[in-house]
């Protein structure tokens, strides 16, 4: 193994730079030359990547967003697309490559491994949404940002006597919904996986001021559905004033978490053992405070699993 190129791609995810500097630097420790490929496959089919070395990713370590760009190529994952990676892959002699996402960019990781490129893929998202793995890069991070932003929204809440709808990302994944109302201690937590009762959000509402309490906090995943109309039936149902905060893209960026910095780490300089050890067509994840290595293929067919336990104790929790 001489050339290992690295990208990013799909959304970006906060840890995305320390796991590119892992990768760079595991790599120029054994002798490898490291090319950074911008904007992620997108790039590799145009050919738009330059040599990474030890000052390339100096102090990048605590910055957000990702140093190589990202973007969502819809032509990679065309047949023409394909071919002209491979032909840059080639003409650069890669003989492996580093791909850092999440589903869709594993997906891409994995028909490159296909066309017989030695491929791993590092999942960095905040998402949470690959079964796989107990955490992927970014995660924890969006979930402080979220906390955060849910802790600003109590104190106005509280000083106007509302409620406060809080819309946070994740695709069809509620994990990112779970994990911050719990830490945030949402009333009420709505999630993709779960059925949810607006009369039951109501009445925890009327329940909840009859005994004093000023502020009332839904999180709301974007993967259920209309979070305004929501809104509009809880205010017209309990006649509290109620809000919507759309926290957006502030969950994307920011500096990493020591957490996803050290699990960044970890996984990126695993990927780089694994393609010197030979393999390709593999995932890096972290399951019980361990890294492990699966195929690309089971990873994307694993269904994840709703932590059932962590939502039925927020519903006890928070009265
Ligand atoms: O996958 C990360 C994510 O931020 C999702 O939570 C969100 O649904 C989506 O990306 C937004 O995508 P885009 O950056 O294309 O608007």
């Amino acid at each position: 193994m001489k050339t290992i190129g690295v990208l990013t791609s799909g959304g970006d995810a906060p840890g995305m730079n320390a796991a590119i500097r892992a990768v760079v630097r595991t790599g120029i420790a054994n002798n490898i030359r490291m090319l950074g490929i911008r904007q992620g496959f997108h790039g590799l089919i145009n050919g738009d990547l330059d040599d990474m070395e030890i000052p390339s990713v100096a102090d990048i370590l605590h910055r957000g967003g990702t140093v190589l760009r990202t973007a969502r190529s819809e032509e990679f994952m065309s047949e023409d697309g394909l071919k002209k990676a491979l032909n840059v892959i080639d003409v650069y002699n890669m003989d492996g490559i580093v791909v850092l996402g999440g589903d869709g960019s594993f997906r891409g990781a994995l028909e490159l491994s296909k066309a017989g490129v030695k491929t791993i893929g590092v999942p960095c998202t905040i998402d949470n949404d690959l079964a796989y793995t107990d955490y992927t890069v970014g995660f924890m991070t969006a979930v402080e940002t979220a906390v955060d932003a849910i802790g600003k929204i109590r104190d106005t809440s509280s000083s106007h006597g509302r409620a406060n709808v809080v819309e946070v990302m994740g695709r069809h994944c509620g994990d990112l919904a779970l994990y911050s109302g719990v830490a945030g201690g949402a009333e009420s937590i709505i999630v993709p996986e779960m059925d949810f009762d607006v009369e039951e959000i109501c009445q925890k509402l009327l329940r909840g001021r009859n005994r004093g309490k000023l502020h009332h906090i839904i999180v709301f995943a974007e993967g259920v559905g209309n979070a305004y109309e929501l809104t509009k039936e809880i205010e017209e149902k309990t006649g509290i004033e109620t809000r919507l905060t759309v926290l957006g893209y502030i969950q994307r960026g920011g500096s990493a978490s020591s957490f996803d910095r050290i699990l960044a780490s970890r996984m990126g300089v695993r990927a780089v053992e694994l393609l010197l050890e030979g393999k390709s067509g593999r995932a890096v994840g972290f399951k019980c405070n361990e890294v492990i290595d699966v195929t690309l293929d089971d990873c994307l067919l694993q269904e994840k699993a709703f932590e059932h336990n962590l939502y039925e104790m927020a519903r006890v929790l928070s009265v």
